[in-house]
């Protein structure tokens, strides 16, 4: 055997067929079983499973190194391919009819007993898996989802690159903007108390670049948002980030069904129909109560309001008095027990709902709930017309303010009606977002990115809480791939937007004026989108965490357990940036033991 020779082909690829031929393998002992004196060694690479038998009388390498062989160790393999003979075939290996009768072998690699098993069908605590992230990724369904994620973006540059867009890179260290998240801060060395923010998406800069005279746009970005983790947020994350001058609406929503269709036609060998269902935002709210509907199911939010109108029930009297609405949904036959129904009044309370109506109808069609007594007969007949029901659905109903009742009713839809083991890929525009919505503390805040352009500028101003953007979002099964808008394209309209958000002009100048100034040299009508990248492989290959799909995500508290970022750095280095850690923050380093 060659010293440098470590292979002539893959341990995946070999068939019935091959036999007869010699071949030499490389790869890691994925599982070896001893049976009568020969090792059944599971060879595995980046292409599958080989199984190589190994006769220790057969001279292919000392008593010492066979015997060592353990789980893990790196190895070349030259050997003969045989057929196995039907009754020991293994059908769930594409390689299961044949195996490789060593005759050479060598180690290349040895390895220590493993932290964990690289089983994927044995759970494994996932900080674990992440501080030793390298051998995570050798399991197969681990293997699997860098191939998809790989898949996936080459299957993005095809379309894109088809049609003549241009792959531009953009800077990560850059000014802070306003994207509605917490920057990543990065301090300057050369200008020291002077800060630069990682982007949290490259949206100013595809702007200039439509400024700059290129015609479309793309990238594979990352981006930094300093947010909450979630099971589909992470601190650093990557967008597929395009843009296209003199565009509208229709152009980027085309490209985007284009990019969808090419993506999921190659990890999942479904041709998607084409046009994707659209929904206006009013809609998306009034029908399924949230802005990513999930459209695989009904279950429908309906206005009762009209039903309730003269009701004598004060709560909803009440509601509706104040200018609010009651609705509800037909949760189908749930079977619920008191308790189940009371743990749905606690759910929907703690959504911020101010209390839960629920009724069952009963086989003779009354109205089994604890208001029932407070309905009139036609309103329990309007009721059951409107909810469309029959002898054991479940109805529920909120009522309170728009918002409250939307979130409350999308929620308990979700959790009555979320399909199981379904493998349906629901794709939906959403469309006409409003352009401001008002935060918790009563400010306006803008709905996507203060750079949307709204329908109609002077109702902007007439009427902010009531305007309509020119922006969009694409919807997979509940969840948001991503979303974009067309673009303020002239510099008054961005200053009424930020006026609207209360950004004082002076503010606007200090933060963005290099921007404002870029508009007024000749700006193209522009618009874009990004779609969220971990999002879109991760439910493509049926994972609810995108955790799963990013090479080396963070935790929860968004630590890297494997280089054990982010950490402590050497006073010299902070003395070099003019930083010093505030003395609570050392204090509080001995309290943890640090
Ligand atoms: P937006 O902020 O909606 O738009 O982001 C676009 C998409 O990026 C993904 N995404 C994330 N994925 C993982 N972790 C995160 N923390 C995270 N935040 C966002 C989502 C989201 O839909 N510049 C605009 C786009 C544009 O207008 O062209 C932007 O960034 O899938
Ligand atoms: P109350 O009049 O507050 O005792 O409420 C009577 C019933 O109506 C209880 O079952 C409450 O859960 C329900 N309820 C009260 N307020 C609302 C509301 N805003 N929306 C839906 N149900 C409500």
């Amino acid at each position: 055997m060659s010293a440098e020779l470590y292979r002539t082909t893959r341990p995946g690829l070999l068939r019935l067929g091959d036999e007869g031929q010699t071949v030499q393998v490389a790869g890691w002992v994925h599982n070896r079983r001893d049976h009568g004196g020969i090792a059944f060694l599971d060879l595995r690479d980046a292409t599958g499973l080989l199984q190589v038998v190994v006769d220790p009388e057969a001279g292919v390498a000392s008593a010492d190194v066979l015997s060592g062989l353990r789980r893990e160790y790196v190895i070349s393999v030259v050997g003969v391919i045989a057929a196995r003979g039907a009754d020991h075939a293994n059908t769930e290996l594409g390689t299961g009819e044949i195996e490789l009768v060593a005759t050479e072998l060598r180690v290349l690699s040895a390895a220590e007993a493993l932290p964990f098993q690289l089983d994927d069908r044995v759970e494994v605590d996932e900080s674990l898996r992440l501080q030793y992230r390298y051998l995570d990724l050798r399991r197969p369904a681990m293997a699997a989802n860098l191939q998809a994620r790989s898949k996936a973006i080459r299957a993005m540059r095809r379309v894109l690159d088809d049609q003549d867009f241009l792959e531009v890179e953009t800077p990560t260290l850059v000014a802070s903007t306003p994207e509605g998240a917490r920057d990543v801060l990065v301090p300057s060395r050369l200008r020291q108390g002077h800060f630069y923010a990682l982007p949290q998406s490259p949206q100013l800069f595809k702007q200039l670049l439509m400024i700059s005279g290129v015609d479309r746009y793309y990238q594979v970005a990352r981006c930094y948002r300093d947010e909450d983790f979630r099971a589909d947020r992470q601190i650093e994350f990557t967008q597929l980030d395009l843009e296209g001058a003199f565009w509208g609406q229709e152009d980027v929503l085309q490209t985007l069904e284009e990019i969808a269709v090419a993506v999921v036609s190659d990890l999942r060998g479904i041709e998607l129909a084409r046009p994707f269902p659209r929904l206006t935002w009013q809609e998306a709210m009034d029908r399924y109560g949230t802005d990513k509907p999930d459209i695989r199911f009904g279950m429908e939010v309906q206005d009762l309001s009209a039903v309730f109108a003269e009701t004598e029930f004060k709560a909803f009297a009440g509601v509706l008095g104040r200018g609010g609405t009651v609705r509800g949904i037909n949760a189908g036959e749930q079977g619920l027990a008191r308790a189940g129904l009371d743990g749905l009044v606690d759910r929907a309370l703690s959504l911020g709902a101010k209390g839960l109506v629920w009724m069952v109808v009963e086989d003779d069609g009354a109205l089994r709930s604890p208001v029932a007594k407070f309905l009139n007969d036609a309103e329990k007949a309007a009721l059951i017309g409107e909810l469309d029901a029959s002898p054991g659905d479940l109805l529920l109903i909120v009522a309170d303010e728009f918002k409250v009742v939307s979130k409350v009713l999308g929620a308990l839809r979700l959790d009555m009606g979320q399909p199981e083991g379904h493998e349906e890929l629901a794709f939906l525009m959403v469309t006409d977002f409003p352009v401001f919505e008002v935060a918790d503390d009563g400010a306006l805040v803008a709905m996507h990115h203060p750079f949307t352009a709204p329908e109609d500028i002077d109702e902007m101003v007439a009427n902010p809480q009531a305007a309509v953007s020119r922006a969009y979002d694409v919807v997979l099964n509940g969840s948001e791939l991503g979303s974009g808008s067309v673009r303020i394209h002239d510099p008054d309209t961005q200053a009424k937007v930020f006026a609207a958000l209360g950004i004082s002009e002076e503010d606007a100048t200090r933060r963005f004026g290099w921007f404002m100034d870029a508009l007024r040299y000749g700006t193209p009508p522009h618009a874009g989108f990004a779609y969220g990248i971990d999002r879109m492989v991760s439910i493509l290959q049926g994972l609810p965490n995108i955790r799963e799909v990013i090479p080396f995500p963070k935790t929860q508290t968004g630590s890297d357990p494997l280089t054990g970022s982010p950490s402590r750095v050497e006073d010299a280095q902070l003395a070099e940036i003019g930083i010093a850690v505030a003395p609570e923050v050392v204090a509080s380093w001995a309290e943890d033991g640090e």
